[in-house]
């Protein structure tokens, strides 16, 4: 059966790592995968999660299941992070969560849910988005839809025809937002914005679903939960996606959630009972460990702040590598303007290169940027950035 099947093509961004890998030029820099570098180009464990490991090996007592929606102490903690303690917050008490493998893991089980529970139910996506959201919807059968977001031209949001399409999606249907940091573009909403498509999400009646995989690395904890936040009003319904790989750097414990927010505690039971057999018929139930390290240092007086301290160090961090990259782009005499980035956030910016000379600083420099044009800024550092430069410089 399996002589009759060709290669399936590479991943379009965690193929280039492997590509990446596989490059034996010393000088190599993988700007692809959204994976963050201290400046000593270090993917490293964070000292508050190092700690809480410790602290839970000397403490483990059994290797027995989790419940099917992970430990509920985990949902209690991604829940305080989600809503806050002001006003978002009454939303939590009719939300529910389902520790899930992964943001992506969470994705997949909300578009199985909504595939199957909410029939006729089509789901809408930025455009640009993040290229594996396409492939996770359709994976589960559900037709994706595209509202317009950054105008490419004028390096902005497009929120005027945002709002359009967004006025145009039937109450049947899902619209997917990213919560902050915006994956590709890193352009997000302002406040007011939020204000304005949290009013169109409640007039139209569509359900929002939030994919909320950054949070703490564009503005601060609280200031990047303000876009999610504004869609919490009585009676709303909600499905959000979080992911700690990065705020954490948990990658590979692949730890995120799914949380369901209803109208009422019994729909909110109701619906969840079915997310609930959706998990069942997909892993059964998630893995410990990386949900125990995030609950372990929520909850802790001395490691919360540690891990708070360390969150924005890597903030700072990518911010200032923001600004070091239009200046040394200048310094290498670059006429383009890169202003842009600096007004973006997260790891994530459209560079504007074009899909020529993106294969050009590969092939060239050993240079990998996603053929969209997106560069990971959290890949930077002080030590590739004039070889970067000068190679963007050639290209262009
Ligand atoms: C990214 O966009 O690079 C990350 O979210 C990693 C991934 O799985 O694609």
């Amino acid at each position: 059966m399996f002589e009759t099947l060709e290669m399936a093509p590479a991943d379009a961004i965690l193929g280039l790592t492997e590509a990446f890998n596989n490059d034996p030029n010393p000088k190599k820099i993988n700007l692809g995968v959204g994976v963050y570098k201290d400046s000593q180009d270090r993917t490293p464990i964070l000292d508050s999660v190092k700690q809480a490991e410790q602290r839970m090996a000397a403490s483990e007592t059994s290797k027995s299941y989790l419940p099917i929606p992970g430990a509920p102490a985990y949902g209690r903690a991604v829940r305080e992070l989600l809503f806050g303690l002001g006003p978002a917050r009454d939303a939590a008490n009719n939300a529910i969560t389902a520790h899930t493998p992964g943001g992506t893991g969470a994705l997949r089980v909300a578009a199985d849910f909504i595939q199957t529970r909410l029939p006729g139910a089509r789901i809408w996506v930025s455009q640009p988005t993040w290229a594996n959201h396409p492939n996770v919807f359709t994976a589960a059968g559900l037709e994706v839809m595209r509202y317009p977001y950054y105008d490419a031209e004028g390096k902005r949001l497009d929120f005027e025809a945002m709002i359009a399409a967004l006025e145009q999606v039937p109450s049947s249907d899902v619209v997917l937002f990213h919560g902050c940091c915006h994956n590709p573009s890193g352009m997000d909403p302002t406040p007011e914005q939020w204000q304005v498509i949290a009013g169109v999400a409640a007039e139209r009646g569509f359900l929002p679903f939030i994919d909320f995989a950054y949070q703490g690395l564009g503005d601060g904890l609280e200031e990047d939960a303000i876009g999610l936040r504004t869609f919490c009003r009585p009676g709303g319904e909600l499905l959000i996606a979080s992911s700690f790989s990065k705020n954490f750097g948990l990658y590979n414990e692949r730890v995120g959630a799914l949380t369901l927010v209803a109208g009422t505690q019994d729909a909110a039971e109701k619906a969840f009972s079915h997310v609930k057999t959706v998990i069942r018929a997909n892993y059964s139930n998630p893995p410990t460990h990386g949900a125990s390290i995030v609950t372990t240092i929520l909850n802790d007086p001395d490691l919360r702040p540690l891990w708070e301290s360390e969150l924005a160090a890597m903030r700072n961090r990518i911010n200032g590598m923001r600004r070091l990259f239009v200046e040394t782009l200048k310094a290498k005499g670059v006429q383009r303007d890169f202003s842009f980035l600096t007004t973006q956030r997260g790891m994530f910016s459209f560079s504007g290169l074009d899909k020529r000379q993106v294969d050009t600083l590969r092939d060239k420099y050993a240079i990998y940027i996603v053929a969209s044009g997106r560069i990971n800024v959290a890949g930077m550092t002080p030590n590739n950035m004039d070889y970067l430069c000068e190679a963007i410089a050639d290209v262009l």
